[in-house]
């Protein structure tokens, strides 16, 4: 198989009925526009495979500005976090554009995140606050957002309990309505293992992990592909501010021969591993590039991509416990 391999069949029979069911093709042909493209969640729920980052934005007519741009170019997944402190100006934007826009909640789907330094027991109060912020009767993926506790010396078993009590709640988050689906941030092989062990009675629905050329675990997709959970690149392009990956030079030749530009050869080359994207972008050049995916990148090319020396941008996961 090229370059879209895909290596469960559980994740197969997700993605390929996704999209035989909504637009009654195959990814492989490229013909599902990527602003329709959904993977499948394992509760039943899809996600929309490109989604919009929002880290930074905080400004409450910054947000609403940049929102009504996203949303008018077809981005339909807003992605967030306790720790963006821009919740409550999401939620205030939404009440406003999605009328704008003729547009219903259950026409887009919202993912936020338990704050790092919220212990595990915390976690049900912080699902409904977040709840508060965004001025709205359910989220669609609630996730735990760091394995471990940001800012307190906790021993490892400590680390571990808290943890398993954060997944406690958000499993009793879901059954009380709070979320639709629940999942996992910047968890490796190892916290994923233990949670599918002891999951309380729902498994995570999703993973969302630093990945771009200089930072991606095959072992980390391959192993959420075989347990039916998407994985979700954050920081494709390298975060706010790094121009490494967009100016490097075999990103750069790639994406002059293929006529796109380098952020649109870093996003598709997540894509066409079966990984989700949420790139973050201001202006609305960069949000109408970041959409526009539907090409295909050559075997040969994808190889030279997942063969950069490695290099991390963000934190680092096995640091904890
Ligand atoms: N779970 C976690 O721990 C975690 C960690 C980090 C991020 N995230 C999530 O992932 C999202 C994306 O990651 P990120 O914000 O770190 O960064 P990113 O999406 O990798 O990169 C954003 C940067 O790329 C620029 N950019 C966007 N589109 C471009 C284009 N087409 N051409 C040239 N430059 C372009 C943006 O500039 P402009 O703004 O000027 O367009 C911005 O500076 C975040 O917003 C957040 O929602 C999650």
């Amino acid at each position: 198989m090229m370059a879209f391999s895909i290596h469960s069949p559980n994740f197969s029979t997700y993605f390929l009925l996704i999209c035989s069911s909504l637009f009654g093709v195959s990814f492989q042909e490229t013909r599902v526009s990527t602003k329709n493209m959904k993977f499948q969640l394992n509760s039943g729920d899809s996600i929309p495979a490109v989604g919009f980052g929002t880290f930074l934005i905080e400004d409450t007519e910054l947000v609403h500005n940049i929102l009504d741009t996203a949303l008018s170019v077809g981005y339909r997944l807003i992605d967030t976090a306790a720790y963006y402190e821009n919740e409550e100006a999401i939620g205030k934007a939404l009440k406003v554009l999605l009328p704008k826009y003729n547009l219903t909640r259950s026409d887009i789907f919202i993912t936020t995140k338990l704050h790092p330094s919220n212990r595990g027991e915390k976690a049900y109060e912080g699902l409904q606050q977040s709840l508060r912020y965004l001025d709205c009767e359910y989220i669609d993926l609630y996730l735990l957002h760091w394995p471990g506790v940001d800012g307190e010396n906790l021993t490892r078993s400590e680390v571990k309990k808290s943890r398993d009590d954060g997944w406690q709640q958000l499993v009793r988050g879901k059954k009380d309505g709070l979320t639709r689906n629940i999942g996992v941030s910047n968890y490796n092989i190892r916290h994923l293992t233990a949670l599918l062990k002891n999951n309380h009675g729902i498994r995570p629905a999703l993973n969302q992990v630093e990945w771009h050329p200089e930072y991606h675990q095959n072992e980390v997709l391959e192993f959420c592909q075989r347990e039916g959970i998407v994985l979700q690149a954050y920081s494709s392009l390298g975060g706010t501010g790094n121009t490494d990956l967009m100016g490097n030079p075999k990103v750069k030749k790639i994406a002059e021969k293929l006529g796109k530009t380098p952020a649109q050869i870093l996003l598709r080359w997540a894509l066409q591993q079966n990984v989700a994207i949420i790139p973050k972008a201001r202006s609305k050049e960069h949000m109408e590039q970041n959409i526009d995916l539907n090409f295909n990148i050559p075997e040969a090319d994808m190889n030279i991509l997942s063969n950069f020396e490695r290099k991390k941008y963000d934190w680092d996961p096995d640091t904890v416990a």
